[in-house]
């Protein structure tokens, strides 16, 4: 089957390096490499830098080094033998389609969505059932809608919580319920964590899917609150049974991660705490700013307070084309945001909140100074 241009890609790989204020990245802040050794040695790894110098440079096991696989495990209460190490959370979801899906199975989606997460089970021949999250809503998933796609056909229900664009959350009851209904259509669920542990204002975080149940797959990555997005490392947790088959299709296409990120994944993994108050650190003092500059501007945009993640998708108010509305800023400013177009919402704008907060501060100035310039 031919491929769907995934749209966010796109428009992240043609813009994100003439940005001079980043705010279309989804994942906190980047870390360099020596920031991270310097993390591990100030936690008492004081040997990091050296055992870098001792790391071969071969391959390893092909799910992942059971060094990575048993952290992972532990974060799931699970064994080593249920989790795969991928590249990135991207390679988790793409196998899990390839590996679940078979023609004519019906897939559940959440849309608006990380486009992947519908497109890939339609080129996997999915028929697509998607579970719309209504802006009037205030995107607050309505579980009776989801209740009405479902039927014995459904394999999989896809669900990202918390949810790139929109920053909904599901609770653990909603992640209960969702779990119990794919019992009784024997249908699995796919849970993109990706943003997992980030919910705003102080609220609770949801327990990871794959902890309430073996129906759960949690997928997630090092990204987006680990701020390492360029090790290219992401995984899933699931049963034995599923790791077999996605690690089978694995064997294929990359065999296995790169070594040295796996090794540097370890070394994140238990800087796990602090890395993720810096994310939170980090996204706090940007939505309080954001949120703030909306009430500035609310006559330019329509404002929908994100629960969680990294994100928020705001309407505009004065325009529909969001494509435009982008590119200009970019071409006039430098300031890079995602338009809404690229979920297929194009009245909207994707505002990252993951950046320096000087950065994020001086991009919000310019998008000000835009709006003037427009009237
Ligand atoms: C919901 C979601 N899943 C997966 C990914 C892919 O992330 P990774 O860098 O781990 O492949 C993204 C990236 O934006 C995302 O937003």
């Amino acid at each position: 089957m031919a491929y769907t241009p995934f749209l966010v890609e796109r428009w992240m790989s043609a813009h994100e390096q003439r940005a001079r204020f980043n705010l279309g990245e989804s994942g906190v802040q980047p870390l360099r490499l020596g920031e991270l050794l310097a993390l591990a040695e100030a936690a008492g790894r004081t040997g990091a830098r050296r055992e870098l110098d001792e790391l071969v440079l071969t391959y390893d096991e092909t799910p992942g080094t059971l060094e990575l696989r048993r952290r992972v495990a532990a974060l799931y209460g699970i064994e080593p033998e249920e989790v795969l190490i991928t590249q990135g959370a991207i390679e988790a979801n793409y196998l899990l389609f390839r590996a679940l899906v078979e023609p004519g199975d019906a897939v559940v989606s959440m849309f608006p969505a990380y486009q992947q997460l519908y497109s890939a089970a339609a080129m996997a021949g999915a028929e697509v059932r998607l579970w719309r999250l209504r802006p009037e809503d205030g995107f607050v998933p309505d579980l009776r809608a989801l209740e009405r796609l479902l039927d014995r056909r459904v394999r999989l229900i896809v669900i990202n919580t918390p949810h790139n664009p929109t920053g909904t959350v599901l609770d653990e009851a909603a992640l209960r319920t969702i779990l119990a209904w794919a019992e009784d259509i024997d249908a699995l669920v796919l849970c993109d964590e990706a943003y997992h542990g980030i919910v705003h204002g102080g609220g609770t975080v949801p327990p990871a899917a794959r902890t309430l149940s073996p129906r759960a797959v949690s997928v997630s990555t090092l990204s987006k609150t680990m701020g390492l997005a360029g090790l290219r490392i992401g995984w899933l947790a699931a049963t034995r049974p599923i790791v077999e088959r996605c690690w089978g299709y694995r064997d294929y296409v990359t065999i296995s991660v790169s070594r040295l990120s796996d090794a540097l994944a370890c070394l994140a993994l238990d800087l796990r705490p602090q890395l993720l108050e810096r994310a939170r650190a980090i996204v706090a003092r940007n939505l309080a700013q954001i949120e703030v500059w909306m009430e500035r501007h609310a006559g330019d945009f329509e404002w929908v307070a994100p629960r969680g993640g990294i994100v928020c998708f705001p309407r505009l108010r004065r325009t529909a084309d969001s494509e435009a509305f982008c590119r200009g800023l970019m071409e006039q400013e430098g300031v890079l945001l995602v338009p809404g177009s690229a979920f297929e919402m194009p009245d909207r704008v994707r505002i990252g909140m993951g950046e320096d907060p000087g950065v994020v501060a001086s991009g919000l100035e310019r998008v000000s100074r835009y709006l003037a310039g427009k009237g």
